[in-house]
Parts: structure tokens; C-alpha cells; sequence
């Protein structure tokens, strides 16, 4: 479904992927782990096509969108929800909704059917549809931004730390709606510090460290691998 091959990225002198392949099956969940500076946003954002690559291949269901642009890595069928979870504040939140739908502006039925099946997820967003998206609580927040990026129609969506900075409840949640699209069929790259929750719904994973893979296997795998700590807590 989604095939990455020695994918480099760089800023300026920094090399902050260097040339990491893997891979996401249809329908699957794949983890990725790593320190902080480890090299997973800037992974997630090359794949979006917010930074270019330096070197390597980005495959999804065959097409080549190594060198395509944000937009043209949606139509292709990738969605990204960010790190830094950004909603237009002053926007209420349907209209940050209709905002994730642009590609699919005049298929208005098709928005609203998407738009029915998001408020039963997220039931939150359906009460609080006409206020603004800034007055929302953070997890509500990273919902929000989930939903958005839902709105596209995606068939892999990758989630770049969605529990970050939220209290364990809102967590809990944030994780049971992962497994909940993942039941429903969605190919899901997550990226995850809490590795403990990450393996729990990821049916394999992979660690980052210093922009190179240094483990990959089944989340059982990886869970009993002695020396992810080591990896993970190394940086
Ligand atoms: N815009 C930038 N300019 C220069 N260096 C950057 C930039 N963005 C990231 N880096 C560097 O690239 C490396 C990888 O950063 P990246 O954000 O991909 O890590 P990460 O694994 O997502 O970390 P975190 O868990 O803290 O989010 C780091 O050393 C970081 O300092
Ligand atoms: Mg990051």
C-alpha cells in the first residue's frame, strides 16, 4: 500500500532521515518509534510532500509521489494529521471540517455523508459544530484535526503523536478511536512516543534512531525486544 525506500531527508548540513525504508500493508497499523530528534516528523512530512526528499522512493498503491506536492499527495489518497495539530482558531469547527473536504468541493452529498459518519465517531465535534475551533479543549482539538484529515476520503492516514500533551483519559480515547478506524479498513501509520499504547493497536512496528531504523518486527516482537529501551531512551 505504502512503500518507502531509502528515503533521506535534510536540512541544510543536517541529515535527519538517512535512508530508511518501510512499509505499510493495506489495511494495517504500522508504529513508528524513536527518541525526540529521532527522524519521524520529518519522515511523516516528507510522505505528506511538506519537505522534499533528498533521496529515496515514496510509493502509494504504485503511483510515485516521491517528488509530489501536499495536495497532490491527498488526491493520490494520504492524509496527514500534523504534530502541531493546527485548527484555524477563529473557524468554527464544521467549517475546519469542510476545509479537509477541498478535493472533494463539488461532491457536496459525498461531504455530508463523510461529515454524518465523523460526528458518530466523534460526537463531541457534532455538539460543538458552531463554535470556534480555538475555544475547543486540546483534546478536542487533535479530534478535530484527525476528523479534518478524515474529510479528504483518505486510504492512509498518518498521525504524527496524537496523545502528545494530553491528560491519560483524552488518550485512552485518542486510542480507541485509532482502533476503531483501523477496524474500519484504513491503513494507519502512527506515529507514537507513548510506545506502550502504540503497540498495543499496531499490528507491526518500527524504531528510529538518529534518522536511521534500528528495529522492526511485529508489535510483540518489538515489545519483547530487550533492547528497545536502550533505543528509545538513547535518542
Ligand atoms: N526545520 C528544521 N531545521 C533544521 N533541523 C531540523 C528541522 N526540523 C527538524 N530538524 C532536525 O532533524 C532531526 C529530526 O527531527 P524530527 O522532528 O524529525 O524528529 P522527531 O523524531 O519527530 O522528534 P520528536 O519526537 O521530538 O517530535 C532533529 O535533529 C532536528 O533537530
Ligand atoms: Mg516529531
Amino acid at each position: 500500500m505504502l512503500e518507502i525506500t531509502g528515503l533521506s531527508v535534510n536540512y541544510g548540513t543536517i541529515r535527519a532521515v538517512r535512508g530508511i525504508s518501510l512499509t505499510v500493508a493495506r489495511g494495517e497499523l504500522v508504529s513508528l518509534l524513536g527518541a525526540n530528534g529521532a527522524g519521524k516528523s520529518s519522515t511523516i512530512k516528507c510522505i505528506a510532500g511538506a519537505l522534499k526528499a533528498a533521496g529515496g522512493s515514496i510509493v502509494l498503491e504504485g503511483q510515485d509521489i516521491t517528488a509530489a506536492n501536499p495536495e497532490q499527495v491527498i488526491r493520490a489518497g494520504l492524509a496527514t494529521v500534523p504534530e502541531t495539530r493546527d485548527v484555524f482558531p477563529d473557524l468554527t469547527v464544521a467549517e475546519n471540517l469542510m476545509l479537509g473536504a477541498y478535493i472533494h468541493r463539488r461532491d457536496q452529498a459525498g461531504n455530508r455523508q463523510n461529515l454524518e459518519r465523523l460526528h458518530t465517531l466523534f460526537p463531541r465535534l457534532a455538539e460543538r459544530s458552531n463554535q470556534p475551533a480555538g475555544t475547543l479543549s486540546g483534546g478536542e482539538q487533535q479530534m478535530l484535526v484527525i476528523a479534518r484529515a478524515l474529510m479528504a476520503r483518505p486510504r492512509v492516514l498518518l498521525l504524527d503523536e496524537p496523545s502528545l500533551g494530553l491528560a491519560p483519559a483524552i488518550v485512552e480515547r485518542i486510542f480507541e478511536m485509532i482502533e476503531t478506524l483501523k477496524k474500519s479498513g484504513l491503513t494507519i501509520l502512527l506515529v507514537e512516543q507513548n510506545v506502550n499504547q502504540a503497540l498495543a493497536v499496531a499490528d507491526r512496528a518500527y524504531v528510529m534512531r538518529l534518522g536511521a531504523i534500528v528495529a522492526s518486527g511485529t508489535a510483540e516482537e518489538i515489545r519483547s525486544g530487550s533492547d528497545l529501551s536502550a533505543h528509545y531512551l538513547g535518542g
